[in-house]
């Protein structure tokens, strides 16, 4: 480790060791709006430089094409990175608004060989339920999942925006190693029962959207205005209208902090989810999704900040008084079931 070079952690009880903080590649093919391929395959390279091992995708980014994408970068270090992705979600090619989740057996046995093909890799380090198909026990999705490691396609299970309840079952058929889910200043509604459980489990959390999608940068106001016509971020209610302006006056605390620290909005919303693994006693690696190498040496700088106890409280009321949900439809998430 150098100067530059991030901390590491064990994702869970018994899960790999990565680099503290990891890095989300779904932007580098959907949801943000247009990518340079270049700037991302730079991004991805520079992050490994910087100690990043943990990264992370989807079957559902793309349909596919984010793993395609990753697929030269992950073959060439092989070795030194952690691959997360994920299975259950797919999106009509007919209506990019809809979702449509699987948890079946033969569907997640399809998925893992689709995976494996498209990143033309023998094994997936980190395997992902996406999303909860109620229909189906959670026991026997993950015990399909339990079969694929010892079969060898996969390493390590876990699971995306799942209930606490849903963790403890999942958990008592297989190790979970990381539960995956919304976490920053602006999403806090896991810490009432997904964290606490995580804990008690000696399960990681792995915050996505660490960054509330960018918006806790600065870099956007009003998604209809600022971004592209095809960004998902203009489907979420906190980024339109009259929610937006709100939202966006909430930052003032996050700015006095960030000048105390000679640091960036970002850097101070990425230090404060890291963090939370103090505060709560839990090993925590978020997953800001950049595609700029320049951004990825910022985002990885604030794992190096610490946040007075005088800033933690200054920056606690900010999430209670956000305007909007953070999905138009709240069952997506586990807050939706809890
Ligand atoms: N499990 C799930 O359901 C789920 C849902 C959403 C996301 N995820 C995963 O979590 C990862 C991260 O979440 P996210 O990408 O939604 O949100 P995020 O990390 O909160 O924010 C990403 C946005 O912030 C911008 N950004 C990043 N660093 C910045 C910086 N230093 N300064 C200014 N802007 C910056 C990015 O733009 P540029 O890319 O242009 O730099 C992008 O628009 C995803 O890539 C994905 O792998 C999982």
């Amino acid at each position: 480790m150098n100067d530059s070079t991030i901390a590491t952690v064990r994702l869970g009880d018994g899960g790999p060791e990565v680099g503290v903080q990891g890095l989300g590649c779904m932007g580098m093919s959907f949801a943000y709006g247009p990518s340079d391929t270049g700037e991302s395959r730079a991004t991805l390279e520079r992050a490994l430089e910087l100690g990043v091992t943990l990264y992370d995708t989807a079957d559902a980014y793309g349909a596919g094409e984010n793993e395609r994408f990753l697929s030269p970068f992950f073959t060439a270090h092989r070795d030194e990175v952690v691959i997360a992705t994920k299975f259950a979600l797919s999106i009509p090619p007919d209506d990019p608004t809809r979702r449509v989740i699987r948890n079946d057996p033969p569907y997640i046995r399809q998925a893992v060989e689709a995976s494996l093909k498209r990143l033309d890799v023998d094994v997936i380090d980190l395997y992902y339920m996406h999303r909860r198909d109620v229909n189906v026990p959670i026991e026997e999705t993950v015990g399909v999942m339990s079969e694929l490691v010892r079969e060898g396609k996969v390493k390590y299970l876990g699971l995306s925006e799942v209930t606490a309840d849903e963790l403890r079952a999942a958990h008592s058929v297989h190790p979970v190693a990381a539960v995956q889910s919304e976490w920053s200043l602006f999403s806090r509604d896991i810490e009432a029962k997904v964290v606490p459980a995580a804990r008690e489990l000696g399960v990681a959390l792995v915050p996505y959207s660490p960054l509330g999608r960018g918006f806790l940068t600065g870099s956007f106001v009003n998604a209809e205005q600022d971004l592209t016509a095809d960004d998902f971020r203009r489907q979420q209610p906190r980024f339109t209208g009259a929610n937006a302006t709100a939202n966006a006056a909430l930052l003032e605390p996050i700015r006095a902090v960030a000048e105390a620290h000679g640091a960036s909005l970002g850097q101070i919303a990425l230090a404060w989810v890291q963090q939370q693994a103090a505060v709560h006693d839990l090993a925590v690696v978020p997953i800001p999704g950049t595609r700029k190498p320049s951004r990825v040496e910022e985002n990885t700088a604030a794992t190096r900040i610490t946040l007075t106890q005088e800033e933690l409280a200054l920056l606690d009321p900010v999430a209670a008084k956000v305007a909007g949900t953070r999905y138009a439809d709240m069952t997506f998430t586990s807050a939706g079931r809890e």
